[in-house]
């Protein structure tokens, strides 16, 4: 019996076999089509192959591809437990043709598989065509020779396939397997198609047409194929079961789900642990793809199915979280065919554990209130819309997860009454919004909002997307378009991969252009530039859009991508930050905490508590830590959780600031003894909305900049990473290198030189001061210096004074000195002529000093030179003024002072 891995293989051997490409499988989130919500068929990465957009090297291909069906056009959540075919999560196994073989080649691709390498009996199929389709009848008949009457015509759109409201689709031809007369059931098309008799294994798709918004469709250019097999439709046939669940696979994540609870795989817990099989595939791949728990879009479809799985765990007794516990079976299980999952193992388990623990708070009680609710009803009775509302808004019950719960009694929820309840809550918050004396303009964005939705944000796994335009803009008024070369608006669309700015981050720039096939009468094809992104109430992001050429209407699919070298540097950046400040905090202490941040593409900016200059030795070893980190290359790691499990895990969080209900926390780097993180072992765990590297090494290098006061007890730190970091020390190590040219000496050796000729510099200026004294006293220094000249006898005070060129002010107090001592006792007054301005000193010898004080000596002098003030002790006193021409009558002046 092949095992489904087995089963998977031979379909893609098989086509391997004739010439096809095998493709992987492309992530759960669709990088290529605006409008759905998960990938829901094989076809979807082909999409624009199909339409002949796109070309690549190979026109076939073959693939087993990841599918979500929850949320959108095909949705089979509600089902998933109770059938024997419906999941949350399947493989979808294609064969492709762009433009290359069309139904002559298909139709004998799949009946050669299905007949000869799967061995199925021949005489047990059956198809419908579609109920024009006579080729494809006539290939059936010729090559399968099947009789007429298992070739059954559908006049429906169930032979005629679309991946959605638009796109590529056409006409197909179904496989269909009969199970024998002892099942209930009718062919196709009958009134008892619905039975299990008849099951439909393979679709093969004839893509021949492209159907717009407005219903119409064109001819294709070229003609080309879409196939999809379910593989555990096939493996249940393969394997000789009826039901999906009873394939290996499913099996096993049955059995184990068994194992953790009640033992009993097949006993009256049998639903819940098939929900919990399902579920935990969606859950797992989903996550792998980078969807996260929220409260909208995706993330909210993804908590929906994993709080269904844990109600039904719950049901089955486990008392502990018990999700997350299966996860490495299943990557045992899947992990070869999906290496994406063994990668996102720990994320998946982690996020399933505190999803579970946080949902198990609120469910117990929940239920309680459902059980009140219930005891109240009359029989047949829906639950009241209020009810339900209440359990989705305090208790996190998402409604299909109520609906899931009353399913079991025959109830249902009044679906309108919750939507009234929820209406009036919206409306309530609005009403509180509008007296809170937010500025006008705003409420424009809050009525987008309320139309449109929050902003599905794409850009952590991505940096190109297609979004469809919902709003646009322009002072502050809606309008239906934008146009003209140069025009602007702010502009929101249903799913983004810009940033918009926040925690620091500066907004992501790029490039939007209508997608292929969006035209607008007389108009080129629409493109703009987006020069920044701000979020706005609701959780919109706006682009500022300026238009190169072309039209933008609202309802306008385009196609958005971010400017991958900047938000490259602005990752490397903000990674570095995060680093940073867990440098600084193991340098310098605890009280380190962030006071506000920059991450742009070309610069990083720290601001932090800290009271005193960060010294040059401490921003080294902070610089070689953070360095150490970026060597190391470790994994950069993001989850969401609650505020309080973050800060139990040690995640640094804004002080002051309000965090919602959950937040997202990026942790990076290793510190074994850390205490911080699930091991205790983690380096840096933050608080964090922003983008980030994948590796730590991706930062490249780092290097500090500059360190200064931001505020009063804040510093701020200035740095650099990668290319810029390095380029900034290539600049410092050119200006080394000049200036060791300059020295003539070798890099190495070039501090030595500067200190060595420092220090010259100081022996010589003691000289040079030395020599002028001395030149000075011997009155050799030009001028009217009178060196050993006698002093005059004032009223009974030998007093000197003179004009000295070539001496600075600094000069004159040892020059008194000295002058003092050979004169015993007396005054002196010196005036420099230091290059046109004038210094002058004043001293009187102790014996002296309470007749004659030297600070009257200067204050009578100092107005004559042009100066103010002077000052200094009795016997030692000093001043200056900006001209040195009337120092004769200053000397008078001081004479005068003396003579009294
Ligand atoms: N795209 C087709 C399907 O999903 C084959 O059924």
């Amino acid at each position: 019996m092949p095992t489904l891995n087995e089963i998977r293989s031979t379909f893609l051997d098989f086509f391997a076999r004739h010439d096809h490409r095998i493709v992987p499988s492309s992530p759960l989130v669709p990088r290529n089509d605006p409008t759905l919500m998960f990938t829901n068929s094989g076809m979807v990465q082909f999409k624009n192959l199909f339409t002949g957009v796109e070309h690549r090297d190979y026109s076939r291909a073959a693939t087993a591809q990841k599918c979500v069906r929850a949320g959108g056009k095909h949705n089979d959540l509600d089902n998933v437990g109770y059938t024997a075919r419906h999941h949350t999560f399947f493989e979808m196994l294609g064969n492709f043709s762009f433009g290359d073989y069309f139904k002559e080649q298909a139709i004998p691709f799949a009946w050669d598989l299905l007949t000869q390498d799967f061995g199925l009996d021949r005489d047990r199929l059956l198809v419908t065509v579609y109920h024009t389709d006579e080729e494809a009848a006539d290939i059936w008949k010729k090559y399968a020779g099947l009789p007429d009457e298992r070739i059954i015509r559908i006049k429906t759109d169930d032979n005629f396939w679309s991946m959605g409201a638009t796109g590529p689709c056409g006409p197909c031809t179904e496989i269909f397997y009969d199970h024998g007369d002892h099942i209930w059931g009718g062919p196709p098309g009958s009134a008892d198609e619905d039975g299990d008799r008849f099951i439909e294994i393979w679709n093969l798709v004839f893509m021949q047409n492209e159907r717009f918004e407005d219903g119409s469709m064109r001819a294709l250019d070229m003609q080309s194929i879409d196939t999809g097999m379910g593989l555990e439709r096939i493996g249940a046939l393969l394997q000789g079961k009826h039901d999906n669940y009873d394939t290996d696979l499913m099996r096993a994540l049955i059995e184990a789900s068994a194992n953790l609870t009640d033992g009993e795989p097949d006993g009256p817990g049998n639903v819940h642990h098939r929900v919990i099989a399902d579920h935990l595939r969606s859950t797992a791949f989903l996550i792998a793809d980078g969807v996260m728990p929220g409260s909208e879009g995706r993330g909210y479809v993804l908590r929906r199915i994993m709080r269904r799985a844990m109600r039904h765990a719950h049901l089955l007794g486990a008392q502990d979280p018990v999700m997350h516990r299966l996860v490495p079976g299943l990557v045992g299980l899947m992990g070869q065919a999906y290496p994406e999952l063994g990668r996102a193992q720990a994320l998946v388990e982690e996020t399933l554990r505190l999803e579970e623990t946080r949902f198990r708070q609120t469910l117990d009680r929940g239920l309680r209130l459902l059980d009140d609710e219930l005891g109240r009803l009359g029989d047949g009775q829906p639950l009241p819309g209020e009810a339900a509302f209440k359990l989705y808004d305090t208790y996190g019950f998402p409604l299909d997860l109520t609906q899931d719960a009353l399913r079991e009694q025959g109830r249902e929820v009044d679906v309108d009454g919750f939507e009234a309840a929820m209406a009036e809550q919206k409306a309530k918050a609005r009403a509180a919004w509008s007296g809170s004396g937010e500025a006008a303009d705003a409420t424009i964005w809050f009525d987008i909002a309320e139309e449109v939705g929050a902003t599905d944000f794409l850009g952590y796994d991505t940096e190109t997307a297609e979004g469809v335009v919902q709003a646009i803009v322009i002072d502050g008024q809606k309008v239906d378009a934008l146009t003209g070369e140069g025009g602007t608006a702010w502009v929101v669309f249903n799913q983004t991969p810009f940033y918009a700015e926040a925690g620091g981050q500066v907004a992501d720039h790029g490039h939007v252009r209508a997608l292929e096939g969006v035209h607008h009468e007389g108009e080129p094809r629409f493109q703009a530039q987006v020069s920044d992104v701000q979020k706005r109430a609701g959780g919109l992001s706006a682009h500022l859009l300026t238009v190169d050429q072309g039209r933008l209407q609202v309802g306008d699919a385009v196609r958005l991508e971010v400017d991958h070298a900047r938000r490259t540097a602005i990752r490397a950046n903000h990674s570095a930050t995060h680093l940073l400040n867990e440098a600084l905090r193991r340098a310098l202490g605890d009280h380190v905490a962030q006071r506000g941040s920059l991450n742009a593409p070309d610069r990083l900016r720290f601001d932090f508590s800290h009271a005193k200059a960060v010294t040059a030795d401490e921003i080294a070893r902070i610089e070689a830590e953070v360095n150490a980190h970026i060597r190391e290359n470790a994994p950069v790691e993001t989850r969401i959780m609650t505020p309080d499990d973050a800060r139990a895990i040690g995640a640094a969080a804004l002080f002051g600031e309000k965090y919602g209900d959950e937040v997202r926390v990026v942790s990076m780097g290793r510190a074994p003894g850390s205490g911080k993180g699930a091991e205790g072992d983690t380096y840096s765990i933050e608080l964090c909305g922003g983008t980030h590297v994948r590796r730590t090494g991706d930062i490249g290098l780092f290097v500090v900049t500059g360190e200064s006061a931001s505020s009063a007890g804040v510093r701020r730190i200035e740095a650099l990473t990668g290319a810029a970091a390095f380029d900034y020390l290539s600049t410092q190590e050119e200006r080394l290198s000049q200036i060791a040219t300059e020295l003539k000496s070798r890099p190495d050796e070039a501090l030595d030189r500067v200190r060595a000729l420092l220090q010259e510099r100081r022996v010589l200026t003691a000289e040079v001061a030395q020599l002028r004294r001395e030149l000075a006293m011997s009155g050799g220094a030009g001028g009217k210096s009178s060196g050993g000249a006698e002093p005059k006898d004032i009223g009974g005070v030998p007093f000197l004074a003179e004009v000295m060129n070539g001496v600075s002010g600094k000069d004159l107090p040892p020059l008194i000195d000295e002058m003092k001592a050979r004169l015993g006792s007396g005054a002196i007054l010196l005036i420099a002529d230091a290059g046109g301005k004038a210094a002058v000193a004043a001293g009187v010898t102790a014996d002296l000093t309470d007749r004659v004080s030297a600070v009257d000596l200067v204050r009578a002098a100092v107005p004559h030179l042009g100066g103010k003030g002077g000052g200094g002790r009795p016997d030692m006193a000093q001043g200056g003024g900006k001209d040195v021409e009337n120092a004769q009558s200053a000397i008078e002046a001081a004479e005068q002072v003396i003579s009294g």
